[in-house]
């Protein structure tokens, strides 16, 4: 049996903080799912508190959905997420029982998150005022003071805060889309990364734009490459993910950012910057959007921060765009839905955000430094900060036949097909997500089932034939 004896931080009702402290613990994966909580006159006697305290905290977090009371048993920690099915999952499609997921790019999963948004909402229908913009119509770029907050926390997160240039988007993929739209016409060229996000990849085929992929390295872009395609024909748009290659995980160094943006001025260029993979600060470049604001789209979204569900982010463009920018928005739905743009802020706003996202950095560190060491023998890579590996495959082994045996060993992950922007062969390597497995030992398992199928002899793709 368990004696989890948490320590406790100040402030706060003792039962709320002793109930966050369980979270907290289930969250780092000090307890275990379906471990068993001590009784409850022990962890009062430890604590020094009263045993209704205890019986207070237990219940909190089992109205959180945290833990689960088994009459005449005790007080248990809640199956897992992914143990009870709801880890693995594609988006629309029913839910992987029993399956790993290392495919999709999450913020690690806390009950935090739920409770964030729990408080949000809660705060929202306390308040006759944000119920009343809530149910109103609004500027197309959202609110001013909508914009203001969303601004304010981007600020403290080191990206751009001009609210004034800020347009309120429904996450990452719609400001993608948001500005194919305003910049381009069909048949344009648009460029990107040889191996970028496939996001980008489908909304420009379904703007009829015409891709050219820039080859890349560990240095990211090959901005010499770009040159010679500027001097044949320059591109409309270049689509980039300086700090963090999706899925490579590449970082655009800063020497090349420099020749970047003098290309794009030399030429005409939009740069179209998107930073929806969020790393720390220290682990990230000067901002395309700071080097060449006049030509700088700079997408952002809650989505690796807080939730994707939220479907809140942001676009920061240059002034003479934003006109352009509202009809498009207008043309689409009008606007971002209020409501859900009030939730967002509210959690941005509330101190225990800010303390997940702490939770969420020193966490993904700790994934990140597990499967560097667990799959050391095949030379991963991956910058600090990242929640992704990028492990390039030793020779004689495909992604596609790892894939394939990985989903019958239980494990998720894409092969690199879709993440290929022009018609050049796919690397054959994978890219591990590190966020979405409810616990670390999920994950290591997960890990420990990837290197033993590397570690094997190829499969023979006779059997297919
Ligand atoms: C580089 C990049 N851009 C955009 C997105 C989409 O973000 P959102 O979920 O906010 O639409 C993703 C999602 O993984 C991404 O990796």
């Amino acid at each position: 049996m368990t004696i989890w004896t948490p320590e406790l931080d100040d402030g706060g009702p003792r039962y709320r903080r002793i109930a966050e402290a369980l979270a907290e613990a289930i969250g780092r994966g000090d307890l275990a799912s379906g471990e068993k909580l001590p009784p409850q006159r022990q962890l009062a006697d430890r604590l020094g508190v009263t045993v209704g305290t205890i019986t207070r905290a237990y219940a909190e977090a089992q109205r959180h959905g945290w833990v689960e009371s088994r009459v005449g048993s005790g007080t248990y920690v809640r199956r897992s997420a992914e143990e009870e099915d709801t880890t693995s999952f594609r988006a629309g499609q029913p839910l992987d029982r029993g399956m790993i997921e290392l495919g999709m790019s999450l913020p690690p999963p806390h009950p935090l998150r739920a409770q964030g948004l729990k408080r949000a909402l809660e705060a929202i229908t306390d308040s006759p005022e944000a119920l009343r913009a809530a149910t109103d119509y609004q500027p197309e770029a959202g609110s001013e003071a909508q914009r203001a907050r969303i601004a304010a926390w981007q600020g403290g997160l080191g990206l751009p805060d001009d609210p004034d240039r800020l347009v309120v988007t429904q996450g990452g993929q719609h400001g993608i889309q948001l500005a194919l739209q305003v910049l381009t016409q069909p048949g344009d060229l648009v460029a990107a990364d040889a191996l970028t996000y496939p996001g980008f990849i489908r909304a420009a085929q379904q703007a009829h734009l015409r891709p050219a992929a820039i080859p890349m390295d560990e240095g990211g872009l090959d901005v010499d490459a770009l040159a010679r395609l500027c001097a044949r024909q320059p591109p409309r748009v270049l689509y980039t993910t300086p700090d963090l290659n999706n899925p490579t995980g590449a970082r655009l160094g800063e020497a090349r950012r420099e020749r970047l943006v003098a290309l794009a001025r030399e030429h005409d260029i939009w740069l179209i910057e998107d930073a929806v993979q969020y790393l720390p600060q220290a682990n990230r470049g000067t901002p395309l959007v700071e080097l060449a604001p006049e030509r700088t789209l700079h997408i952002f979204s809650t989505s690796k921060v807080l939730a994707a569900g939220l479907r809140i982010g942001s676009l920061t463009a240059p002034e003479r765009l934003l006109e352009r920018l509202g009809t498009a928005i207008r043309a689409q739905s009008w606007m971002v839905p209020p409501l859900m743009v009030e939730a967002a802020c509210r959690w941005m706003e509330d101190p225990d955000g800010r303390e997940l996202l702490r939770w969420q950095i020193d966490e993904l560190a700790a994934r990140r430094r597990l499967a560097l060491e667990r799959l050391a023998a095949y030379a991963p890579l991956s910058q600090e900060g990242s929640s992704l590996i990028w492990l390039p495959l030793p020779t004689g082994r495909r992604s596609s036949e790892m894939q394939a045996l990985l989903a019958r060993r239980g494990v998720k992950v894409p092969t690199p097909e879709p993440f290929c922007m022009g018609s050049e062969p796919a690397p054959q390597a994978l890219r591990l997500c590190l966020g979405p497995p409810a616990s670390r030992e999920a994950l290591a398992r997960a890990l420990s089932i990837v290197d033993e199928t590397l570690s094997e002899a190829p499969t023979s793709p006779w059997q297919t034939l």
